[in-house]
């Protein structure tokens, strides 16, 4: 059985690609969906050709891992492509914020993708496709979003290294790294800070950020950056001092904020 496995599929970017997956991908037996709003996911799988199976897990519950594994090793499917979407961020200042929500921030962003892909790659075919949901946010540390950030570095760092050890097994994983998308991520983000509205107004679709994943993921791209100003930024984070740039955007920050003050 040759399947499609998202997570976070019921909402946002996920929901995206499980669309977009359903029209593109041809000879497909089941799409997968996993996040843990089944009502959300039943309604989605409505809509869609493809046959879905929808597993309402919580991606940081051991349990609920342990169950995937069960459900894998009793089907033992043909992974076509795998879509490590589930995450999500909080902005703020870290010494003031809540503990607990910064650790499962790296719980789920981390440790679940990382899990989530050590139980896929056993079923993963050849030509089959990864595709790790990060961030922009991963090129270069973020104050007032610090955390966020750093699992967005080790989703990419980490994805770049794997793909050198299973190059052999011809399974590509492309690390998907939008600025700010257009989804309810917001909602929970910012519930104690807010984005800097110059940022915002680099915001995409995630119709688009799905799409130019997906060509990417086809030609075998390490990264999908999607849009000019971003991909601008991803060079400037290379060639200049992370210092520097954590600088920039702080002095943008409390331009901001005198701004709102004068208000
Ligand atoms: N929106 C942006 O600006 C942006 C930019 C760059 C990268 N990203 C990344 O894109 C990914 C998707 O975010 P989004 O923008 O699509 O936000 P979103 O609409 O809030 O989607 C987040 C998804 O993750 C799932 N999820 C959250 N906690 C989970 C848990 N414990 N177990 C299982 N599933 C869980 C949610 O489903 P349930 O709530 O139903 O569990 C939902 O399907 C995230 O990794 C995010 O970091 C977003």
């Amino acid at each position: 059985m040759k399947i499609i496995i998202v997570t976070g599929a019921s909402s946002g970017i996920g929901e995206e690609f499980v669309r977009q997956l359903d029209k593109s991908f041809q000879r497909i037996d089941e799409i997968w969906m996993i996040a843990r709003s089944k009502d959300k996911m039943d309604d989605i799988a409505k809509e869609l050709e493809t046959k879905t199976r929808i597993f309402s897990m919580d991606l940081e519950s051991k349990e609920d891992l342990g169950l995937l594994e069960n459900i894998l090793t009793v089907e033992k499917p043909d992974i076509c492509m795998l879509v490590n979407c589930a995450g999500f961020g909080i902005m703020g200042d870290f010494s003031t914020g809540n503990i607990s929500e910064q650790l499962s921030m790296i719980d789920l962003n981390c440790k679940t993708l990382t899990h989530v892909t050590y139980l896929c790659l056993p079923y993963m075919v050849r030509n089959g496709r990864i595709l790790q949901v990060a961030s922009s946010a991963a090129f270069s540390p973020q104050a007032n979003f610090a955390v966020y950030a750093a699992t967005k570095s080790y989703v990419l760092s980490f994805s770049r290294a794997l793909q050198e050890e299973i190059r052999g097994r011809e399974i590509f994983i492309t690390s998907v790294c939008p600025g700010p998308v257009d989804t309810p991520f917001f909602e929970r983000a910012e519930k104690y800070g807010h984005t800097l509205r110059l940022k915002k107004k680099f915001s995409v679709s995630p119709q688009r950020v799905v799409h130019d994943a997906l060509i990417a993921a086809k030609k075998r791209k390490s990264v999908s950056v999607c849009s000019l100003p971003i991909k601008a930024f991803h060079v400037a984070s290379k060639i200049t001092p992370h210092d520097w740039l954590l600088e920039i955007v702080q002095y943008f920050a409390g331009k901001e904020k005198k701004n709102e003050e004068k208000i």
